[in-house]
């Protein structure tokens, strides 16, 4: 798979086989792809937290309370340190948003390169994740993703997206 089919695979996935383990290797080199991503002044501001045991997952759930995302064998989530990010000095812009925006697409490019579904989640309770992750002080849940094999009927759904012509300006 080249990189333009990549990005245009990779789609939102709400319909896991709970069954169907992910191997060993595959986890590796999914969080491989995430350890080298880029940041600001290399300060790497993550932590990438894999959730497999039953007990964690069921930890997890009361924090993005959708029935279907029970249906993954795996919750990958991604916390940042508040206070790690870089900041630029003239404007107060600190990188910490991008760094982690970053990191989550190369583990969700990378799951699905691996043949897996992804969900990128938002919306989450952050004190319910905060609690069962025993996250350190400054730290905070950034995104989280279901990571498992996609039943065949929830995959390749037609994109939506604006066009080329309402979104690139050329001069
Ligand atoms: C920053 C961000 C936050 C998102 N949060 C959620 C969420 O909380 N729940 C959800 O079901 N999908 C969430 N999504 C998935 C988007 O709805 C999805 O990526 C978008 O509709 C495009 O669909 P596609 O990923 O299949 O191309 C989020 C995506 C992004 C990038």
């Amino acid at each position: 798979m080249d990189f333009c089919e990549l990005v245009v695979k990779k789609c939102s996935i709400r319909n896991y086989d709970p069954h169907r383990a992910i191997p060993d290797d595959v986890l590796k080199r999914i969080l491989s792809a995430g350890r080298v991503a880029p940041s600001a002044k290399n300060l790497q501001p993550w932590r990438i937290h894999l959730v497999l045991s039953p007990e964690m997952l069921q930890k997890i759930y009361p924090g993005y309370s959708r029935d279907w995302i029970q249906s993954a064998p795996c919750l990958m989530i991604v916390s940042r340190n508040r206070n790690e990010g870089w900041g630029r000095s003239k404007d107060g812009y600190n990188s910490l948003e991008t760094d982690l925006t970053i990191v989550m697409d190369h583990l969700i490019l990378a799951a699905t390169f691996e043949g897996l579904g992804t969900r990128w989640i938002a919306a989450f309770d952050p004190n319910i994740l905060h609690e069962a992750l025993q996250l350190k002080p400054g730290e905070e849940v950034f995104a989280l993703t279901p990571l498992g094999f996609a039943h065949t009927d929830s995959v390749n759904a037609p994109k939506r997206r604006k066009s080329l012509d309402e979104i690139v300006v050329f001069w």
